[in-house]
């Protein structure tokens, strides 16, 4: 395993739409290995494979669950409304108001290539829907209400 360089605001891999898996080799499985390395490294709750200069569709979560990894994720329900303060690795020290549905059903496959579906809400449906708007090249701040820098001490 290995820590991943992130890939920060200005990169303009971030812009990018990432491209489908179309087989689940060992590179692939390396792959979600460095992704949830390289999200616990810093502290993240969420990856997407962009964010590490990979034009994949792959994301891994862990809202404190445990690791989830998903492979070639698709939102297929989604409901309600909810305002939460947001961050990310690629965007340092920003945080702000992003509205999210409150629940989503995300399928996914595994990476045993077996298909898997979640039912989110709350914080967890708000990470799917934060890393899967990775793969489209879409950051929390083009949706985000009242912008702010907090700086590290
Ligand atoms: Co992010």
């Amino acid at each position: 395993m290995a820590i991943r360089k992130i890939r920060e605001n200005g990169d303009e891999i971030l812009r990018k739409k990432a491209k489908l898996v179309e087989k689940i080799d060992e590179k692939i499985c390396q792959l979600l290995d460095d992704m949830s390395e390289t999200m616990y490294k810093y502290d993240g709750v969420g990856l997407a494979a962009p964010q590490i200069g990979i034009l994949k569709r792959i994301v891994v979560i862990d809202v404190g669950d445990g690791i989830i990894e998903l492979i070639n994720p698709e939102i297929i329900e989604q409901s309600g409304k909810i305002t939460y303060k947001e961050g990310c690795l690629s965007v340092p020290n920003v945080y702000g108001n992003v509205i999210r549905p409150e629940k989503v059903k995300v399928r996914a496959l595994n990476r045993l290539g077996e298909e898997v579906s979640y039912e989110a809400k709350e914080n967890f449906a708000q990470a799917i829907c934060h890393e899967l708007d990775h793969l489209e090249g879409v950051l929390f701040i083009d949706k985000a209400t009242n912008l702010e820098r907090i700086e590290e001490e």
